[in-house]
């Protein structure tokens, strides 16, 4: 029959054919455009009725038959050709190595410097009432500290928090002191972006609640924080400053390290930048929530800024971006 004599002959050549040149050839001689094997093909509809099935069926077997031998034989042609050229020697790729999001490794870090001077971590929603948010933390409706976070308030009144500072309330409602816990989590606040601020942002809060604790039991463990974070040649300072939940209340300012002091545009020329707030807690808080015969100190860590500082970022932004060539930067074997 035609078709085994042609099958004989092609697997033939094929088995003969020593280049990929010479099985492009033979591939165009049966089965290209005008090849003998496509002319058959073609040619199916003009045979008797009867025979067109079979013969269909095997012409079209063979021409997959066939076109998978020369294209496997090709193939092991070019592979041995690259294999000439492989350098067996030559060192392997290192494979990517991804990283920590540098916030998550001060994330970390922050941490571990509070439970090693015996923190314990306690969470809370980032879904807030405006009870916790404000009113329990000494700001009530008309005080105008209120105004001066601008929040995203919900459909049903609730509202998302603008700062970790909620979670004292709910450890003090749950917890007898002796109290000492740290919060972080996520706030938000209606910020536009600029370097130093994002409408989302981490917060680190810190409370301490004890027979006769003090402001020094305050700057103490915030030094050594900052210390700890950032070396014991960084300038730290802590300035007086205003939170409803305080008194007397103040504000942590690290030396920029983008300027290293002298004052550029990412500190506003201020040549140090505020990292967080903190203070002895108000006495009207301790006293609503039953403790009024204890003392304690909080502070609010705002996690951006120390990252910004530490690691020489300008624009907080970078942190949101997810540009692997940013990131890459902190991959620890860089660090
Ligand atoms: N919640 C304050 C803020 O977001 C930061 C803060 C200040 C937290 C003083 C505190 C504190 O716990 O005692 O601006």
């Amino acid at each position: 029959m035609k078709l085994d004599l042609l099958k004989e002959n092609v697997e033939k050549e094929i088995k003969e054919a020593t280049t990929a040149e010479e099985l492009e050839k033979i591939r165009i001689k049966y089965l290209g455009r005008k090849g003998e094997l496509t002319k058959i093909l073609h040619s199916i509809g003009d045979l008797p009725k009867g025979e067109r099935p079979a013969i269909g069926k095997a012409a079209n077997r063979l021409n997959a038959k066939l076109s998978g031998l020369i294209f496997g034989k090709k193939r092991s042609f070019e592979e041995s050709k690259t294999l000439q050229w492989k350098d067996l020697s030559l060192p392997g790729r290192k494979p990517y190595i991804g990283t920590l999001h540098p916030l998550s490794i001060l994330y970390q870090e922050t941490i571990d410097i509070f439970i090693e001077m015996g923190f314990s971590i306690v969470l809370g929603p980032q879904i807030e009432t405006e009870y916790y948010n404000f009113t329990a933390l000494n700001t009530p409706a008309d005080h105008p500290a209120r105004d001066l976070q601008d929040t995203f308030y919900l459909k049903d009144g609730r509202l998302l928090r603008t700062q970790t500072s909620p979670v004292q309330i709910r450890t003090l409602e749950k917890h007898t002191p002796p109290i000492r816990v740290i919060s972080p989590g996520r706030c938000y606040r209606v910020d536009t972006f600029d370097p130093l601020h994002s409408p989302a942002f981490m917060q680190i809060e810190g409370l301490w609640v004890d027979r006769n604790v003090s402001m020094a039991d305050l700057f103490g463990t915030l030094k050594i924080f900052a210390r700890k974070i950032f070396g014991e040649d960084r300038k730290i300072e802590f300035l007086p400053s205003y939170f409803p939940f305080t008194e007397p209340s103040a504000d942590l300012w690290i030396q920029c390290s983008l300027c290293g002091g002298k004052g550029c545009s990412v500190c506003k020329n201020k040549g140090r930048i505020e990292t967080l707030g903190c203070g002895m807690v108000h006495p009207n808080i301790l006293k609503n929530m039953g403790y009024p015969e204890f003392t304690g100190f909080a502070f609010g860590i705002g996690l951006e800024r120390i990252a910004m500082i530490k690691y020489n970022i300008n624009d907080m932004r970078l942190f949101y971006q997810n540009d692997l060539q940013f990131l890459s930067q902190f991959n620890e074997s860089k660090l």
